[in-house]
């Protein structure tokens, strides 16, 4: 592939990381593998090659976003390219949420592994905290009468799973997405092995303070996702009052100062804040600019403190297709009042 020679390359060693509670290493920067109902598997895995040629290390991929046998092509090509080695890298999964039932978590890793090439996760996580799924590409309206609420017990059986992928040795580390602090608050008493990451949106126009600081004080590390406010996000996740962060007033005045596009200030504030952003993209310009901004020429403390309080609490990934029957909004999803919503 062309991209292998012809860039110019980060130093893996420079890219800083952050420790696992088992003392693994994590890349602080990974590159994302969710196409917006946007871009294509092919285009996506040519772009997974091009990073890890850059230097990028983290991969963050599931297998609803249909690309798992395509980016484990690239994997392929990149081993016998002798470019890395598969210890060398950190690859997340991720189990989508119509395979919650009993045995099908397990059996889901194992086909997203064969789709991949590979004999193990790095860290493998639950992706939404409900067996709820919408068919890919959907709009906003759409429901799925099969929906149903948070329910405890069912999230620890698909959690009793993941223990057992841990002890069967395909994956090395487990993890949760799309939690809150009721939750989590449920779960974790109940967790044999604890999860070593937890996935959330975080960008600085959503910073979720409390969520970031609770899980931080368990010792779970957070990696943030849509970490540059997700220009390129489906319409089912684009509503009207949304803040563009890359408009940010402080972003923006940052972006000045530095001579950087405001991308490169969001995905700076987030390493530097301790979340790991895992930001997008199949231009390698851009996934480039993104891992090297990291490198080099930190923000201020003063501007790291202005952009904490330029946060707009703007949730952009509210989650409405994965409501239940006789649930109001969006909002339920996300235990706003310290109460988990139930049937009603
Ligand atoms: N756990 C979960 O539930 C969950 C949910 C959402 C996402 N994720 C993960 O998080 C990853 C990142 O989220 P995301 O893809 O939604 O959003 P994002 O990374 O915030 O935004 C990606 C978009 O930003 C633009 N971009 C990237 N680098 C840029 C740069 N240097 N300068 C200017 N623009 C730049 C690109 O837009 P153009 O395409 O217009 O160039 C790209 O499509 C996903 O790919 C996925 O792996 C996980």
């Amino acid at each position: 592939m062309e991209l292998k020679e012809n860039i110019d390359k980060v130093d893996p060693n420079k890219v800083p990381k952050r420790q696992l509670y088992t003392g693994c290493e994590i890349p602080a920067i990974g590159i994302g593998t969710f196409g917006s109902d946007k871009y294509g598997a092919e285009e996506i895995s040519k772009a997974v090659y091009g990073a890890v040629c850059g230097g990028y290390r983290l991969i963050d991929c599931a297998s609803v976003y249909q690309n798992e046998k395509e980016i484990g092509a690239v994997l392929k090509q990149l081993f016998e390219d002798q470019v890395v080695k598969r210890e060398e890298l950190f690859i997340t999964g991720k189990v989508w949420n119509d395979k919650h039932g009993d045995g099908e978590v397990i059996e889901s890793c194992r086909q997203s592994l064969a789709d991949l090439g590979l004999d193990y996760f790095d860290l493998y996580l639950v992706h939404w905290p409900f067996p709820n799924y919408h068919a890919p590409g959907c709009d906003g309206d759409s429901r799925n009468p099969d929906s149903r609420p948070f329910f405890t017990e069912e999230y620890m059986a698909v959690w009793r799973q993941c223990e057992t992928l841990v002890e069967e040795g395909l994956v090395r580390h487990i993890g949760m997405s799309n939690m809150t602090i009721p939750k989590l608050e449920r779960v974790l008493p109940l967790c044999r092995i604890q999860p070593a990451a937890i996935e959330m949106e975080l960008h600085p126009g959503f910073q979720q303070p409390e969520l970031f600081a609770y899980v931080r004080e368990h010792n779970i590390v957070p990696i943030g996702y849509c970490p540059l406010g997700s220009p390129s996000r489906p319409e089912r996740d684009r509503t009207a009052d949304d803040v563009a962060d890359m408009e940010i007033p402080e972003i923006v005045e940052a972006a000045e100062a530095h001579h950087v596009h405001p991308a490169i200030i969001c995905l700076k504030w987030a390493v530097q804040n301790g979340q790991i952003p895992i930001p997008f993209s199949v231009k390698p310009q851009q996934y480039m600019n993104n891992l090297r901004c990291v490198t080099e020429d930190p923000l201020t403390d003063e501007e790291m403190e202005k952009i904490r309080r330029a946060d707009k609490n703007c949730r952009l990934v509210k989650g409405q297709v994965f409501l239940w029957p006789g649930a109001h909004s969006w909002e339920d999803l996300w235990d706003l009042d310290g109460n988990i919503k139930g049937w009603k």
